[in-house]
């Protein structure tokens, strides 16, 4: 039988994708990479889904960056060939219509804390903890992490994480910005992530995905393009139903019911 890599699951209308390498840190296997991939073309596909959540099986670990096992026989070019997975294979968390949240569950090192820096939002339990080790492995993070950490935390917090090779846990990740929120140890990060979720997964559609898109470009275009996108983003939701449901649920004192019209 052939490895069960990630479970995905239904929870309304978010979508919940676990890690399931739990004997292996919910390291990032070739294999795995593949298969996330995979689920993401899935995803990318469905115009139901509000929210993807990305969760590590076990309370140990998230996801401990590439699988060094698997890593130690590589050749080079089957490094280099790994490295090009990571963009082709795990760029749809960024890019997906609909946000993504990592609900990071342990520890999150390496390529584990870049899967984390891929999703729109980060949620930790109260024991994880989250570094880029790779300088103190030889090599530098090679799945986003030097371009995404320091758009999160900017620019001097994020060479002293990436240089020093520091991990930081749920706490100081949350001081730094490099999660929204952390769990109290009471919950589960998952259950805590999904609740969180809420105004996303029953807020306008047409709207979130609007604002999402507009965001998600903000630092990366020069200040009067990004006006204007926003311009032309907002214009896609000013006829729609759902406008129009709210000033309506607002005149009428009612919560509104989107449509996603
Ligand atoms: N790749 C493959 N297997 C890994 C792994 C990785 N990145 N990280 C952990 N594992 C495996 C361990 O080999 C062990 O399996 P084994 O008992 O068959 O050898 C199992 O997961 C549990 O790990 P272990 O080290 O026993 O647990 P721990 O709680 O003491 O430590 C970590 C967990 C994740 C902190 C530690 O394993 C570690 O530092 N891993 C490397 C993380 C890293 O540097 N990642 C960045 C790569 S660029």
């Amino acid at each position: 039988m052939s490895e069960e890599l990630a479970r995905v699951e239904r929870r309304g209308s978010v979508v919940v994708v676990t890690l399931a390498r739990e004997t292996r840190a919910n390291a990032l296997s070739r294999a795995l990479i593949i298969e996330l991939g995979r689920i993401g073309a899935e995803l990318a596909a469905s115009d139901t889904v509000r929210a993807v959540v990305l969760t590590g099986s076990g309370d140990k670990a998230f996801c401990a960056g590439a699988d060094l096992k698997e890593r130690q026989g590589m050749a080079p070019d089957a490094v280099r060939e790994q490295l090009r997975l990571y963009q082709s294979e795990l760029s749809w968390l960024r890019q997906l219509a609909v946000p993504t949240v990592a609900a990071i569950n342990g520890i999150a090192l390496g390529g584990g804390l870049e899967l984390a820096l891929l999703c729109d939002l980060r949620v930790a339990a109260e024991h994880a903890v989250l570094g880029l080790p790779e300088t103190s492995l030889g090599i530098i993070p090679g799945a986003g992490g030097t371009q995404l950490l320091p758009r999160l935390i900017g620019e001097a917090r994020a060479k002293e994480l990436i240089l020093r090779g520091s991990r930081v846990n749920a706490r100081e990740a949350l001081a730094l910005g490099l999660v929204n929120r952390v769990t109290d140890p009471e919950h589960a990060v998952l259950e805590d992530t999904l609740e969180w979720l809420r105004p996303i997964a029953e807020g306008a559609p047409i709207a979130q995905r609007a604002a999402l898109r507009a965001v998600r470009v903000a630092l990366d275009m020069p200040l009067a393009e990004g006006l204007e996108f926003e311009r032309a983003l907002y214009d896609g939701c000013l006829e729609s139903e759902d406008r129009n449901e709210a000033l309506r649920a607002f005149a009428e004192k009612r919560p509104p019911r989107f449509v996603g019209r």
